[in-house]
């Protein structure tokens, strides 16, 4: 749930380390600090608070040198603070760590450690792992490292920087996301590609027990062994535009503008003769697909938001029954796993690890795992037996947007794949989807380029209140969870998602004079229920948003306002209303004053149960 970043080089460090160490603040940012090997000896400078406290304390003491590990922190063991801000330390400052993850038996090792005479300055439970480095040290700092890392249980991605050894860095990596950058002279260690994509384009994504040891000439890669390893470049195609803010005030606001090209990236090469998908990465074979008997989905927050949609996407085109589980409910329900179920985990980042548990939890009752993901060399992706990548491209702001819609856009492929194998569409029909399907790109553009300011008035209406609800039918009901949430996380207004017809049996009495409902009615069929609801909301005073399918104006009539969607396919919808409700939370969220990109309490990736 850290950002880890190192170098080593002819440059000076402080800067690139500081550069990459913004790139990877969506990791978290409690705490930032940087150790670097100066002309004195390893030096440190660590602060409490975002990167740019640690730039100020910087400005004021600079470090020189070419060979340097960073740190930005989202606090697990031990308050933000300058103390247990990273890089961690030995007692002789001769060994200095950065460590993203969780140490899971640092309470065995420090009360050890402490018996041996080591003192501990820290809550953290990294710190344990500096010690244990010093303790092991006998002129070999990676042995040392490998050494102390077998004694640690739990998640790690570790970088070392040590005045013994200056001329090297030693990363190693479990459970934890890792990648090393290839350079010429000079080489780079971070957490995600963005941290080093300005620098190289070359990477080695490390896999759980690997290590690297990176000096100024080369990379080697080893096992926790000892054994070497010969592994492929990964060459990296994004540009780092993709990765940076382009123009826009907020990540969050051009990852919503970057949602037609995540579209055609998720789309393309995987439509052929504009009549029939292809899922290289798929490997179910069409005897295998016509075998399933049930699917299940597991996901986190947004994610599983997006599986709801899928769940009624996959049924509707295949008629195999999908149930979706929260991942970090699944693993404790005793799932019934039977022979032919497949297991779909549905995850942006891939690392998160309720999502990991639950994927471990089916392959170990036999299900075949198939990894809906936006990381390549994610380890959900590693682990999964079949890989739909969305490819919507690195996700900055903490609050998902383009991944979640690319993940509808996988739905929707993997449906219409699976239903080719099923013979459950007509030819005719399976052509009439792909064209609507290629069209979306097109239409969430124009959607972008149209007039969103009556979006932003709604948000000016909604931003003075305290709770609001959100109602809708079917996808309609899927898609007010995720404009829920997503209101929820950056506004901090509170909202809930309700299923229309559902609001009269409890919560309507929370509806008084002028409380705000968001009602969805994008789905036609449902569009009478929807509006019978909308009546009843409208009785006890509410002040209804509709968002209505375009040429549907007689929503006029019953809402106080209505914004409208254009038409496509009645299960590609949501991957149009989706885009006024981002921005209907992100306008919220900008007028109350709130920084959208890093809401307070959550981070992007939540390595943790
Ligand atoms: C909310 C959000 C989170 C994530 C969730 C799962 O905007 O982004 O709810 O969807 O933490 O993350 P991934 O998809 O990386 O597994």
């Amino acid at each position: 749930m850290c950002g880890i970043v190192g170098y080593i080089g002819k440059r000076d460090s402080q800067n690139i380390l500081l550069e990459g160490l913004k790139k990877l603040e969506y990791r978290g940012y409690d705490s930032a600090g940087l150790a670097i090997h100066t002309s004195s000896g390893l030096e440190l400078r660590k602060s409490k608070g975002r990167i740019s406290e640690l730039e100020n304390r910087l400005e004021a003491q600079p470090l020189a040198g070419s060979a340097g590990i960073g740190h930005t922190r989202w606090a697990t063991h031990g308050k933000p603070s300058d103390a247990n801000s990273h890089p961690h330390t030995d007692n002789d400052m001769k060994i200095s760590v950065v460590h993203n993850g969780i140490i899971e038996n640092h309470l065995q090792l420090k009360e050890e450690l402490e018996l041996c005479g080591y003192q501990f300055i820290s809550e953290t439970d990294t710190e344990v792992i500096s010690h244990l480095i010093a303790h092991h040290y006998e002129g070999d700092l990676t042995e040392a490292v490998r050494k102390a890392v077998s004694q640690v249980r739990g998640a790690y991605a570790i970088a070392v920087l040590s005045e013994h050894e200056p001329d090297k860095l030693v990363a190693v990596r479990w459970a934890s996301p890792l990648i090393i950058g290839v350079g010429e002279g000079e080489n780079f260690i971070g957490s995600d590609i963005p941290a080093i994509l300005e620098h190289t384009r070359n990477v080695y994504i490390l896999n759980d027990g690997e290590m690297a040891v990176l000096t100024r000439e080369g990379v080697k890669l080893m096992t926790l062994e000892g054994n070497f390893i010969a592994k492929q470049l990964f060459r990296i195609d994004w540009d780092l535009m993709v990765a940076e803010k382009n123009g826009f005030d907020s990540f969050m606001l051009k990852e919503i503008h970057d949602q037609p090209r995540a579209y055609e990236d998720t789309m393309r090469g995987r439509i052929e003769a504009r009549s029939t998908i292809v899922l290289p990465g798929i490997e179910l074979s069409e005897v295998q697909i016509r075998g399933l008997k049930q699917i299940h989905m597991v996901a986190c927050g947004t994610a599983y938001h997006a599986a709801l949609v899928g769940k009624t996407v996959i049924e509707r085109l295949t008629r195999i029954p999908v149930e979706v589980d929260l991942a970090s409910e699944y693993r404790y329900r005793m799932p019934v796993i039977r022979k032919n179920t497949l297991v779909i985990a549905v995850s942006q980042s891939g690392e998160t690890a309720d999502t990991l548990a639950a994927m471990r939890e089916a392959k170990q009752w036999g299900a075949r795992v198939m990894a809906i993901t936006n990381v390549i060399g994610s380890s959900v992706a590693r682990e999964a037996d079949d890989c739909l990548f969305t490819l919507a491209g690195p996700e900055i702001a903490v609050a998902s947007t383009k991944a979640y819609s690319s993940q509808l856009i996988a739905f929707y492929l993997l449906g219409i794949f699976m239903a080719q194998s099923l013979e459950t569409l007509d030819q005719a029909t399976q052509i009439e989807l792909i064209t609507m399907l290629e069209r979306l790109p097109a239409q969430v553009e124009d959607m972008l380029k149209g007039n969103m300011e009556a979006v932003r008035q709604i948000a000016e209406q909604i931003a003075g209140h305290n709770h609001l609800f959100f109602i809708g039918r079917g996808l309609d009901y899927s898609l007010a969870m995720e404009a829920s949430l997503k209101l929820k996380e950056i506004s901090y207004l509170h909202s809930e998602a309700y299923a229309a017809g559902e609001l009269k049996h409890g919560s309507l009495a929370l509806v008084e004079d002028g409380t705000p409902v968001i009602a969805l009615a994008t789905q036609e069929l449902l569009l009478e229920k929807t509006v019978s609801n909308i009546k009843e909301v409208k009785a006890r005073g509410a002040y209804v948003i509709a968002f209505a399918l375009e040429g549907n104006t007689e929503l006029e009539k019953t809402a106080d306002q209505v914004i409208y969607v254009p038409r496509t396919f009645s299960l590609f919808t949501p991957a149009l209303a989706v885009v006024p409700l981002q921005l209907l939370a992100y306008y919220t969220a900008s007028i109350r004053g709130n920084d959208v990109d890093k809401p307070r309490n959550l981070a992007k990736s939540v390595t943790v149960e």
